[in-house]
């Protein structure tokens, strides 16, 4: 693809493994990456990771409006299934979604991606959208490259 959505996600990329790789730590590294992600695309409204804490996802570095759900039980949400599924989850309209847990009324669609650590989920990047099915396969795979990078920084 040459369309300047692609590039701009693989400049993001480049910016993001530097970033983590010079971050000090763990926390560092996941404040670098919400940064860089907020800032590579503009549609990108919200952007934050949560980490799994006992049966529960807990909400860590996050740009955007604050969010009410800062503790999330595995059994529920969006964020929930996907840590549960150990997959990642594209919703294209939120308001369609049963198991969505509103964060803001303008959120359209959102896309969730467990930070894994082989079999275990470590984690989770979840971006909101206010734009209808704004997140795509090259949205999917600049996610879960992130995603793998951040994985090394908590396992260090
Ligand atoms: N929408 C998420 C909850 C987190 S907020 O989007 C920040 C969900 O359904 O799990």
């Amino acid at each position: 693809m040459t369309d300047a959505g692609f590039d701009r996600r693989d400049q993001a990329l480049v910016a993001i493994r530097s970033a983590i790789a010079a971050a000090p730590n763990a926390a560092a590294a996941m404040k670098q990456a919400v940064q860089l992600l907020k800032d590579a695309i503009p549609h990108y409204t919200w952007v934050g990771v949560y980490l799994i804490d006992g049966d529960e996802l807990v909400l860590g570095p996050f740009l955007g409006k604050p969010s009410p759900h800062t503790r999330i039980p595995l059994g529920r949400g969006i964020c929930g299934a996907a840590a549960t599924e150990k997959t990642t989850i594209i919703v294209d309209d939120v308001n369609a979604d049963a198991r969505y847990l509103a964060c803001s009324l303008d959120t359209k669609s959102e896309i969730v991606v467990p930070i894994m650590n082989g079999p275990e989920v470590l984690g989770e990047i979840d971006i909101d959208s206010d734009r209808p099915a704004a997140f795509g396969q090259a949205d999917r795979a600049l996610l879960e490259q992130t995603a793998a990078l951040l994985s090394e920084a908590l396992s260090d």
